[in-house]
């Protein structure tokens, strides 16, 4: 494996609207991003998932300004030149725009070009506001995992008419206002295919089916570094977790077993 440089500018991804695939995939440290760089990503996301999937939080509620500006510092060391997308965490831009503008600056001076957050019409102040400073803004409807208390859950959104008809709506309110792109992330196949249809930028979808414009799935979810349960949308194209025990279970029976370390492992002088 080569590996590519396939830098984007958000004009750059809003013009691939109905082209070739866009690839997101997740990183919060500077290793996971420069193997999504070296792997030829077309964007990286700093999610809040790292409150889930790293700091063993039951979910994304938990996760800090200061967790998301310093996992976005080290993505953006790790994957240089790379377009980082930050998630503003819960509470952090739900108290009005000008509270949402500081801390977007505050993941733009980490190290993002671009932040993301959750929900449709109703956040429609702030993400002007956000434009206004000259920060693009990524959308994301469906699950939106910040929501999960209000959802009674992490479930599939969208499956009745009248969720499905809001769905629309919010994707329609928020691309008109100006984000960049939008993800949709646990909706139904059909549905998602119908707004990527229907709104004029790229569509990127987690368990939302094959008709959007691009996909993003979760770093660890991907390379097998999550456990052994994962949603079903997602695809594991490694078990790292299992080569991993393996080495260090290695590892250990070398060092009892007075193998490690070797002569060429040691300094002589
Ligand atoms: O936080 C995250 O990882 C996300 C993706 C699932 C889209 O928002």
């Amino acid at each position: 494996m080569g590996t590519t440089t396939r830098a984007l500018t958000v004009p750059a991804v809003q013009d691939r609207k109905g082209a070739e695939p866009l690839v997101m995939v997740t990183a919060y440290d500077a290793p996971s991003a420069r193997v999504a760089a070296a792997a030829g990503v077309d964007m990286v996301l700093v999610g809040d998932s790292l409150g889930m999937v790293v700091l063993g939080y039951p979910d994304t509620l938990h996760v800090t300004l200061e967790d998301m500006e310093r996992a976005t510092a080290a993505v953006s060391r790790g994957a240089p030149g790379h377009l980082v997308v930050a998630d503003l965490p819960w509470t952090t831009y739900h108290q009005g725009w000008a509270e949402a503008v500081r801390s977007a600056a505050r993941l733009v001076r980490a190290g993002a070009s671009a932040v993301k957050l959750e929900g449709g019409a109703k956040r429609l102040a702030v993400l002007t506001a956000l434009l206004d400073a000259e920060i693009p803004v990524m959308g994301h409807l469906g699950l939106t995992p910040q929501s999960v208390h209000a959802m009674g859950g992490y479930r599939v959104q969208g499956r009745m008419p009248d969720q499905a008809r809001a769905l629309v709506d919010d994707a329609v309110a928020v691309t008109d206002a100006g984000c960049f792109s939008l993800v949709l992330e646990g909706v139904p196949a059909p549905l998602a295919a119908e707004v990527t249809q229907v709104v004029p930028v790229p569509t990127i979808g987690i368990g939302a089916g094959a008709g959007c414009d691009g996909q993003v799935l979760v770093f660890h979810d991907l390379v097998g570094l999550s456990g052994p349960r994962v949603p079903r949308f997602v695809r594991r194209y490694a078990d790292l977790e299992a080569q991993a025990t393996s080495a260090v279970a290695s590892w250990a029976a070398d060092v009892r077993a007075h193998r490690f370390p070797d002569v060429a492992e040691s300094y002589q002088a």
